[in-house]
């Protein structure tokens, strides 16, 4: 009787202490999930490849048209070389019906008219199947669509009362979704996301095109003013809605919120890609930005879930047969990424040089590698950059010198800096040319203003047998990022948790003690690592960033395996010296890193940290 009543006791006290914890979302987010939590579902186990109509034609996009590309992307040997998704974008609907269902703009797609008067895209989507591609489609996350916002002098606009022209997911989530995967055998669905930002009161188009007013939950540009948790709460039930209707798991989820919303923090949690930026341009400023938009969250990427700084602007503008430099530097830019790859011109009217580049198989395979790391940035001046891509290949990396400048420069690397041992490189390839480079370190090269030079090395990985975090990204899940979920950057990504860099971009730096590879974060942070039971032991130094104006703050840093508890440090403050660790995580499946402030600390957000040389021995991942 007594010791049911002392563990009627303890039970009561253990809820209300998990109570407490659940309610204090910081502390929650450091508990270990003992689970890598990302998406988990569709095939995008590398990035995915295809062609999207919508730079080329908006929504004069057309059956007719849409053929003529494919055969092009067929008869060229662009499919051959790994472009599979074909892709209708916004355009093809006509009117939501009273019934629930969508009709298609039959004049424009006539494969969907069926003879009972009704319509459905299965017959465009056998066809391509028959043909050995993939299909895709469009829609929102809200209630209507982007061309509804911006295109809205188009003749080929959805038709009819406001509720007739409500074609997107909202209210309507799982009957479309089962029409589009389950009846007409769609394989790919972007969600775009301007049902949620663009209709708000007064706006133009519920003025001017007299819409139903949806409260904007995306503020663009506005992190403070948008309801991030809104937003991802409808991807999240589109994730798990495709994930029920294709028990093939053949589907790929692109999640459409152009950065915004705090995407990057939940994008791979609940799709298979999400955009980082804006609607790239045929333009080289809006190119960089949309690669500077991507290119710091490397901790972000791996298989099924990829950084997507939009299409491909390949055959368009400043990247048209007579930009063949700019053309290569965004592919490799792109390759190096693990980006997406979906072309978005009209390639029925390409040029040879243009197909040569968009099907360069060494290129492609950098972009397709098993692995899954996207490249990290060696070297990040305001002119040059390098980025090293760790390959499958035990001792392969992908490199890219990029002169993003206006004036020649000299590019050099050494053996550090692509996570080589000195003197170890056998192989220097260059995937543009085709031809094995003779071997010389350091690598040096003159670019000419924007160009690049794209090359496969090979060496001994610059700790052995053992794997640097940084040199498996891929494997990383960046779980809790310590920062308020306000200040989450949009383009700049100041705060992002980094292989090799501190969140400000900085070198990783302990009490004076500085460290070339590593991971940098914010305190409050957990981080999932994909071991796999591949490895014996964890080593790492760690302490917090050093840092001009050092905090009084303190952090204690703790290793789990499996949601076990494998190791604690003391609370170390900002002018202590590095800690050693060495932890046994044989058989771990999944280990996670926690970084958690310890005490008072009451300056806004908690202070950056290090693990630094974070390494696990006795495996052969990367
Ligand atoms: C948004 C998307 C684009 C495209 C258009 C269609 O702007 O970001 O990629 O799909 O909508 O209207």
């Amino acid at each position: 009787m007594r010791s049911l009543l002392l563990s009627t006791l303890l039970t009561t006290l253990l809820i209300s202490i998990g109570a407490t914890a659940a309610a204090d979302e910081g502390d929650d987010a450091l508990q270990p999930s003992a689970r890598f939590s990302v998406y988990g579902h569709g095939a995008a186990a590398t990035p995915p490849m295809g062609w999207n109509p919508w730079n080329a034609f908006r929504t004069e996009v057309t059956q007719a048209r849409m053929l003529s590309v494919v055969d092009a992307i067929q008869q060229r040997g662009l499919q051959r070389a790994g472009y599979t998704y074909i892709n209708i974008d916004d355009g093809w609907w006509l009117r939501r019906r009273v019934d629930g269902g969508i009709d298609i703009r039959t004049r424009m797609f006539p494969i969907a008219a069926s003879a009972d008067g009704g319509s459905s895209l299965r017959a465009w989507t056998d066809g391509l199947h028959a043909r050995g591609f993939k299909a895709g489609l469009y829609t929102d996350v809200g209630a209507n669509a982007c061309s509804q916002a911006f295109d809205r002098h188009s003749p080929n606009l959805p038709v009819g009362s406001i509720a007739e022209r409500g074609i997107g997911l909202q209210g309507f989530e799982a009957s479309d979704l089962k029409t589009m995967f389950q009846d007409w055998g769609f394989d790919y669905l972007k969600v775009d996301a301007c049902g949620l930002a663009d209709f708000g009161p007064g706006s133009e188009p519920v003025r001017e095109s007299g819409l139903a007013i949806n409260r904007p939950v995306i503020v663009r540009g506005d992190a403070e003013a948008t309801d991030r948790r809104a937003v991802e709460t409808r991807y999240a039930r589109v994730g798990r809605l495709l994930a029920g209707l294709n028990p093939d798991n053949d589907y790929v989820l692109s999640i459409c919120p152009w950065g915004e919303a705090g995407v990057r923090d939940w994008g791979g949690r609940h799709g298979n890609m999400w955009r980082t930026s804006p609607d790239i341009e045929p333009t080289w400023e809006s190119m960089l930005h949309n690669f500077d938009s991507a290119a710091r969250r490397e901790l972000y990427a791996g298989p099924g879930r990829w950084n997507d700084p939009d299409m491909l602007a390949i055959g368009l503008g400043e990247f048209d047969a007579d930009h063949l430099a700019e053309a290569r530097t965004h592919f490799s830019l792109w390759a190096m990424l693990a980006a997406p790859l979906l072309m978005g011109f009209d390639v029925s009217t390409a040029s040879n040089a243009l197909i040569d580049i968009l099907a360069n198989p060494e290129v492609i395979a950098v972009n397709q590698d098993a692995a899954g790391n996207q490249a990290t940035l060696a070297v990040d001046g305001p002119a040059l950059q390098v980025l090293v891509k760790p390959l499958a290949s035990h001792g392969e990396r992908a490199l890219l010198l990029f002169n993003r400048g206006d004036a020649p420069a000299t590019a050099t690397v050494d053996a550090a800096q692509m996570k080589l041992a000195g003197d170890t490189l056998t192989h220097v390839r260059d995937l543009w040319r085709h031809e094995d480079l003779d071997v010389r370190q350091p690598l040096t090269f003159r670019l000419a203003p924007r160009e690049t030079r794209l090359l496969k090395v090979v060496g001994t990985p610059v700790r052995g047998n053992a794997t640097l975090l940084s040199e498996m990204t891929a494997r990383i899940h960046v779980a809790a990022d310590g920062l308020p979920t306000y200040a989450t950057p949009r383009d700049a990504d100041i705060g992002t948790p980094r292989a090799d860099h501190s969140p400000e971009g900085k070198p990783l730096r302990i009490a004076s003690t500085d460290y070339a590879y590593g991971i940098g974060a914010h305190a409050q942070s957990r981080l999932e690592v994909a071991t796999r039971g591949e490895f014996q032991r964890f080593a790492a130094h760690v302490g917090m960033q050093q840092s001009d104006q050092p905090g009084t703050g303190r952090v204690v840093f703790r290793v789990f395996g499996d949601g076990r508890l494998l190791h604690e440090t003391r609370a170390v403050g900002a002018l202590d010296a590095p800690l050693p660790l060495d932890v046994d995580v044989d058989g771990v499946q999944v280990m996670e890193l926690v970084a958690a402030t310890s005490g008072d600390t009451s300056d806004g957000v908690p202070a950056a940290i290090v693990w630094g040389d974070a390494l696990l021995r006795g495996g052969a991942a990367r």
